[in-house]
């Protein structure tokens, strides 16, 4: 379609709070560029509602370049859009064709409770970091590169790993609002490097064992996380912390049995 001259018909979910019903608010938005992002063309609709006085449409953002992973939203029923590797900030509106209708809502997940409209509060994920704790590295200068040798595979899965920017597209797509992927990666960027394993067992007890308490649900292999992540985060990193953390639960339980205490 030409520049500047898409017409989209919107059913974006308006809910005033997590005590109220939401519902689809059908919305139609005229002169959508594609060179606009999803979030501009968003941008361009609530303009357009607090010029005749309406509420505007509550979405996150912050970055719009792909890093911080706050514009996290279900586009069309497929967290981010479902466009691989994408975040919505990075989803441009010629991937949509004149007159297409497309539906817009939020995360829907027990452990992220809406706020408003396509926003809902993701802190649960802050909670599960918070409990991974810290790692043992030495202050003061900067070692010298070469003092802890890490083969580049090992550095270039943890990086990987890191890559993961918590918007919870992965809760969102699966059945059991589990939380696995992004608690894997947090948990695989820090255990596959030196700096991490001095508290490695600890951290994948406490990340486990907070993630299963805040209510998300568990693995059972459906693979929509890896699907939809827009980080390209693999499950790999979950069968690795299972891997890790019945190896720690066991080690635990054999020093309690013996009174050495966790
Ligand atoms: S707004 Fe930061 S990742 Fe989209």
């Amino acid at each position: 379609m030409s520049n500047g001259n898409m017409t989209l018909n919107l059913k974006i979910w308006r809910q005033v709070n997590a005590k109220t019903e939401g519902k689809f608010v059908d919305y139609k938005v005229d002169h959508v560029s594609e060179d606009m992002s999803f979030l501009e063309m968003i941008d361009v609709l609530n303009e357009q509602l607090v010029r005749k006085g309406d509420d505007a449409i509550a979405f996150d953002h912050d970055c719009r370049e792909g890093i911080c992973g706050m514009c996290s939203m279900m586009i069309n029923g497929k967290a981010h859009g479902g466009f691989k590797g994408t975040t919505t900030c990075q989803v441009h509106m010629r991937l949509f064709k004149d007159g297409d209708t497309v539906v817009v809502e939020p995360w829907r997940s027990r452990a992220f409770p809406l706020i408003k409209d396509l926003t809902v509060d993701r802190s649960a994920f802050d909670t599960i970091q918070q409990a991974g704790g810290y790692i043992t590295a030495n202050t003061g200068n900067a070692q010298d590169a070469n003092a802890i040798l890490i083969p580049k595979p090992i550095a270039d899965e943890a990086m990987d790993a890191a890559a993961c920017i918590g918007c919870g597209a992965c809760v969102a797509s699966c059945p059991n609002g589990s939380g696995m992927l992004f608690m894997s990666a947090k948990v695989s960027q820090l255990a596959l490097l030196p700096q991490g394993k001095a508290e490695a067992e600890k951290r994948v007890l406490e990340m486990v064992q907070t993630h299963d308490e805040l209510g998300f649900g568990n693995c059972s292999n459906h693979a929509e996380c890896e699907a939809t992540c827009p980080k390209d985060i693999s499950i790999e990193h979950i069968a690795r912390t299972n891997r890790e953390y019945i190896a720690a639960a066991i080690k635990h339980h054999e020093k309690d049995r013996s009174g050495g205490g966790a």
